[in-house]
């Protein structure tokens, strides 16, 4: 424990580690290991944010799709998904059903749909950035020609979400059909930066085939991109998809690549992801105590809820729906967390 203690207090010192003791850590942690690290990372987060943690109401705005990832329950080839295109109107519907029980973020997210047009887009944005001038709008709608990213901007989107998912080439390509390609994601990933948005991206953990050497890669990646936000959840299998019989990944892992990040990346928006919950019944909660400084519950129309799924047995409900809000709050409060309703930017 003695060395794992002096490399996690190395870590949180000088913000990053050679590659061999990054390897270390994460192939040698066990449980005291793992407690020792969510507590540094939960007391750097603290000081950026004290208790507070930032919601997101997030708005899963279609779940057609033009691509085909292997981990992925909305991928084209799934011929049983039950597809669904919100509405505009029922998009500014759900972010004023938000807006009244108190979110001042608003996430629209959804598969890469080919019938939702940039004009619409655009229209969308310009809306909901007429209705709520104070709120922050952030897009997670995959990857677009930088063209379209600039005309989403100029409405008044303020950040993106899209993970890079992994950085190895060989990896990606075990998750991803050929036709994708993880040098268009990433230059995706540089255009959104140099337009102005708050940028986050990030990876599944847990994979089929990924490697300790392999989340190293993403550990650089992250560290040179230096993202506003970071998304880490672990990979959870899906029946219609030809991932279905691979394991789910580890909620430890999870666990520590979350408070690896925080170290590294104090000011870093981290959220306890829709996954973690998903996976354990406490690890919503077990997110924050690792450093996380953000949830983002469920805020789409009840009638769809049930169709966005990625994954098996995504939670959608209870404190992860936008409705659950006190349950949230009770659950944070227990562990000495609250809510912090403030439209929660990145501070440099
Ligand atoms: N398990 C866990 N996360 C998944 N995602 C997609 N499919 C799965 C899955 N089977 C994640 C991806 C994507 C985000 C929106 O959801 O990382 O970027």
């Amino acid at each position: 424990m003695n060395h794992m203690k002096k490399l996690i207090d190395k870590l949180r010192e000088e913000r990053t580690l050679t590659s061999e003791e990054f390897a270390h850590l994460l192939s040698h942690y066990d449980d005291e290991a793992l407690a020792y690290i969510n507590q540094q990372a939960r007391e750097v987060a603290t000081v950026h944010f004290g208790q507070g943690v930032y919601i997101r109401g997030l708005i899963e705005i279609s779940n057609y799709c033009r691509n085909n990832c292997n981990y992925c329950g909305i991928r084209k080839d799934n011929w049983r998904a039950d597809r669904y295109r919100l509405s505009k109107e029922m998009i500014w519907d759900c972010c004023e059903h938000g807006y009244k029980l108190g979110f001042r973020s608003f996430v629209l997210q959804g598969g890469e749909d080919p019938k939702r047009s940039d004009n619409d887009m655009e229209e969308i944005i310009a809306e909901i950035r007429r209705r709520y001038p104070e709120c922050a709008i952030t897009l997670s709608i995959g990857e677009k020609p930088a063209k379209a990213y600039e005309r989403y901007f100029m409405k008044g989107a303020d950040r993106y979400l899209l993970r890079h998912e992994t950085f190895n080439r060989g990896h990606y390509y075990c998750l991803h059909p050929y036709e994708m390609s993880n040098e268009r994601r990433i230059k995706c990933l540089q255009e959104l930066k140099r337009i102005g948005f708050q940028t986050g991206t990030g990876i599944m953990v847990g994979t089929p085939h990924q490697r300790v050497e392999f989340l190293i890669e993403d550990i650089r990646f992250i560290e040179n991109f230096q993202p506003e936000m970071i998304g880490i959840g672990p990979f959870i299998p899906h029946q219609r998809t030809p991932f279905c019989d691979e394991k789910a990944g580890s909620v430890e892992l999870t666990l520590l690549l979350l408070s690896i990040f925080r170290l590294m990346h104090p000011k870093a928006l981290i959220p306890s992801t829709t996954a973690l919950a998903s996976l354990a019944p406490d690890g919503r909660i077990r997110g924050i105590l690792a450093g996380a400084n953000v949830v983002m519950p469920n805020l789409s129309p009840i009638i769809v809820r049930n169709k966005y799924n990625l994954y098996d047995q995504k939670v959608a409900f209870g404190a992860e729906a936008a409705e659950g809000l006190a349950l949230l709050e009770k659950q944070l409060t227990a562990v000495g967390y609250h809510i912090d309703y403030s439209r929660g930017d990145y501070n440099n």
